[in-house]
C-alpha cells in the first residue's frame, strides 16, 4: 500500500443491483485498502429477519405498522470477524449471518427496506459508521442518500441471468433448497421494487462509474478498482 493510500481516507460508496457481487467486490476493496466494509444490504436484511421472528409478518404478508412501532427494540451491530476477514451482524446480541440470506428473508426484504422510518433509522447508523472515512459501503442508495459527498462512487450492474445463477450456485452451496426460476424471479421482483420504491429508490448516482462485472474474474474486477483509484482519488 503506498504513502497516499494511507494518509488519505476517503468514503467508497459502492451501489447496484442485487446479486451483482457488490459485498465482495467491496470486501476485496476494504482488505486492499485497510478499510472497514459495511454492508447495508445485511442491515436491511436483519431487520426484515427480526420483523419474521417478532410476529411482524403473517401469511408472507408484512404488519409495517407494527414493525414501526417496534423499532426501537431493534438493535443491530456489526462484530469483527477474523475468519471472514469482514464483519458479522448481530441482532439484539445474536449472530444471524446464518440467517438472513435466506430465500424467505429475500422475498421480505424489499417491503421493509421501503419503508422510511426504517431507512432513517438505518441511514443514521450508516453515516454514523463512516463518519471518520476509511470504509466502503454497499448498498443502494449510498451514493445518492447516505454519502452524496463520497469521494469514490461505484455503480455495479450485470445481466440478471448472470445475476440469478451466481446466487443460485451461492445457495445450493449453502444446501438451501431452491429453484432456479425462484431465484430469477426473486431478483427481478427486487431490481423492480428497488428502482420503484418511493423513497431513496436504486439509481446512479450521476457521479458514480459504472462496473459491469458481467463477464469479469475476481482479478479484473481489482485491476478495474486499482485504475480507478488511480486516476480518481491519487490524482
Ligand atoms: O444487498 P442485498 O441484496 O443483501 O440487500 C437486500 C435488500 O435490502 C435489497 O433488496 C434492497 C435493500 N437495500 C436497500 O434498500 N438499501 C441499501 N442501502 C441496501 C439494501
Amino acid at each position: 500500500m503506498n504513502s497516499s493510500r494511507q494518509s488519505k481516507k476517503i468514503v467508497i460508496a459502492v451501489d447496484g443491483f442485487s446479486s451483482c457481487g457488490k459485498s465482495t467486490f467491496a470486501k476485496m476493496v476494504a482488505a486492499h485498502l485497510g478499510y472497514i466494509f459495511i454492508d447495508t444490504g445485511a442491515m436491511y436484511r436483519a431487520v426484515t429477519l427480526w420483523a419474521i421472528e417478532n410476529g411482524c409478518v403473517e401469511n408472507g404478508i408484512l404488519d409495517e405498522d407494527k414493525l414501526v412501532a417496534n423499532l426501537d427494540r431493534i438493535r443491530i451491530d456489526f462484530r469483527f470477524n477474523p475468519d471472514r476477514g469482514a464483519s458479522d451482524i448481530y441482532v439484539g446480541g445474536e449472530w444471524v449471518e446464518g440467517k438472513i440470506r435466506t430465500i424467505t428473508v429475500s422475498n421480505l426484504v424489499s417491503a421493509v427496506s421501503a419503508i422510511g422510518e426504517v431507512r432513517a433509522r438505518l441511514v443514521a447508523m450508516q453515516q454514523e459508521m463512516g463518519r471518520d472515512k476509511g470504509v466502503v459501503m454497499d448498498g443502494r442508495d449510498i451514493g445518492t442518500v447516505v454519502f452524496p459527498n463520497a469521494e469514490l462512487k461505484i455503480f455495479m450492474t450485470a445481466d440478471p441471468e448472470v445475476r440469478a445463477e451466481r446466487r443460485y450456485q451461492e445457495l445450493l452451496a449453502k444446501g438451501e433448497e431452491v429453484s432456479r426460476e425462484e431465484i430469477v424471479e426473486n431478483i427481478r421482483q427486487r431490481d423492480h421494487l428497488d428502482q420503484t420504491r418511493a423513497i431513496s429508490p436504486l439509481r446512479k448516482a450521476e457521479d458514480a462509474i459504472v462496473l459491469d462485472n458481467g463477464g469479469m474474474t475476481l482479478a479484473e474486477e481489482m485491476a478495474w478498482f486499482d485504475e480507478v483509484f488511480k486516476l480518481k482519488v491519487e490524482n
